[in-house]
């Protein structure tokens, strides 16, 4: 396999490759788009899907401790004054004088001033204001009215959907510590510093859990979950050289946690956070509990007392995982002469798994292809049939997408029944009898492993 090599502004040509063949666009574009918000196309919502089957698979659906919630974006006020987002949920501002730009005060040497983009507001000397506390939370009216009464929030975490549903959750499951229940879902936040595309969004999706356990068992679950989210990522294929976990420093811990950690990714811009791991202990469980005077405590049978959990969260954002598997699978190579884009990703994630190709239109190949993706499709693999250009140039334009496998249906195939299956990673082809192709992709999905 020839030696990879990445491009020399790679968040540039991700950003590109991503709007070129469907994976992610600026969202509003026609209208001049709209500051760190992105949608999804075709290939980058089936990526998207992929990661957060994979995190389900391997957080809910394989394990017996843990179970899924979907709770609501508008929860009641009172929550997130509760968990202390009303108050504390802020980040410094400041102003400049002259050209009326906002910048975020602990962020000032990653800012552009508006006059001179190729200065920070530091070098360029602003005349700024001094830092003053924003929310970031999006507020809405529920009901008819527009007062004081009816301000909502969206949710900035889907954690507290998770906290309020606690003891409903155990009635309804009864499950005992140590348990997690894990949701998947948007979250919002008036983000201003700018995003580095889609690491930081105003709309984003998270995979959070709470993972419930006797007080006494805190620092061995947490040990557990570190280790277990770290290889979550080696699993799917990130180079563990670009993997690292974080510990926070005692002053960077948030208001509710006493230890934190973050797996971090060396992205094109330095290293930053793809997910954090949070001992929360019973902060939010008590909170609730008594702003709402409903006990959320687990009555132990054993001992015959009751006791709050403590909790611990990995807490992790689909857009930014489905980035950085971008990021990692990139990659620019020389092939006779030729160069290739890739993205190895890992074929559980690939947004199409195998594609179809009628070597020519004629001769009843097309139909021949025809009906083989149809197989792979009922077999469930997603597919995507090409019968425009030059063969070479086909397997081209899969591998710029991540395609694990193309299948070529050839004058062999109306001969003999064979078709030829080709390699993304080795490029390497296989001569594979049409009847046990579905058999094959699936051992071959299986079987993978990173180069
Ligand atoms: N419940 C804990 C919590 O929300 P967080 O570190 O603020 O913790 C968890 O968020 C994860 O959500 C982050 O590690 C990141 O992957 C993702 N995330 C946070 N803010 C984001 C944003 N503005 N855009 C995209 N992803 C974001």
């Amino acid at each position: 396999m020839p030696a990879p090599s990445t491009a020399p502004n790679l968040m540039a040509t991700i950003v590109s490759l991503c709007k070129r063949r469907g994976f992610i666009f600026q969202a509003s574009e026609i209208y001049g788009g709209m500051g760190n918000t992105y949608d999804y196309g075709p290939l980058g919502v089936e990526l998207k899907r992929r990661v957060k089957e994979a995190w389900w698979r391997a957080n809910v659906t394989t394990r017996a401790d843990v179970v899924g919630l979907d709770s609501a974006i508008l929860q009641h006020p009172k929550t997130w004054e509760t968990s202390g987002h009303v108050a504390g949920f802020t980040d410094p501002l400041v102003d400049c004088k002259t050209c009326k730009a906002r910048f975020r005060a602990d962020k000032l040497g990653e800012a552009q001033c508006p006059q001179k983009p190729s200065r920070t507001p530091l070098e360029n000397k602003c005349e700024l204001t001094a830092p003053r506390a924003f929310n970031l939370m999006f507020k809405t009216h529920v009901g008819a009215s527009e007062d004081s009464a009816s301000v909502a929030y969206l949710r900035p975490e889907t954690a507290q959907g998770i906290f309020l549903n606690f003891k409903n959750v155990l009635e309804a499951s009864r499950l005992k510590p140590p348990f997690g229940i894990a949701q998947i879902g948007k979250s919002f936040r008036n983000e201003i510093t700018p995003g580095n595309f889609v690491f930081r969004m105003r709309e984003f999706e998270q995979a959070e859990m709470e993972f419930f356990v006797p007080p006494a068992q805190n620092d061995e679950w947490y040990a557990y979950w570190r280790a277990r989210r770290l290889q979550w990522y080696l699993d799917l294929g990130i180079r563990r050289d670009k993997l690292r976990v974080r510990e926070h420093e005692k002053d960077e811990l948030a208001h509710y946690s006493t230890a934190t950690c973050d797996v971090e990714y060396e992205y094109p811009f330095g290293w930053g956070e793809l997910e954090g791991i949070a001992c929360r202990t019973d902060f939010d469980l008590k909170r609730h509990s008594e702003a709402s005077g409903v006990r959320l405590e687990f009555f132990d049978p054993d001992t015959k007392e009751h006791y709050t959990p403590f909790v611990i969260e990995p807490a992790g954002g689909i857009d930014r995982m489905a980035l950085t598997f971008l990021i990692d699978a990139y990659a620019e190579e020389m092939v006779e002469n030729e160069p290739r884009v890739v993205l190895r990703l890992h074929p559980k994630i690939a947004p199409i798994t195998v594609a179809v190709f009628p070597l020519v239109k004629k001769d009843g190949m097309p139909e021949k292809a025809h009906e083989l993706e149809q197989e792979l499709r009922e077999a469930g693999f997603s597919t995507f049939y090409d019968e425009k250009a030059a063969i070479g140039r086909r397997y081209r334009r899969q591998d710029e997408v991540g395609t694990p496998w193309c299948v070529t249906i050839d004058g062999d195939t109306l001969k003999d029944g064979t078709v030829t299956v080709r390699a993304r990673d080795s490029m390497k082809q296989d001569k594979v009898a049409a009847r046990d192709l579905v058999a094959y992709v699936t051992q071959a999905l299986r079987s993978w492993k990173q180069g």
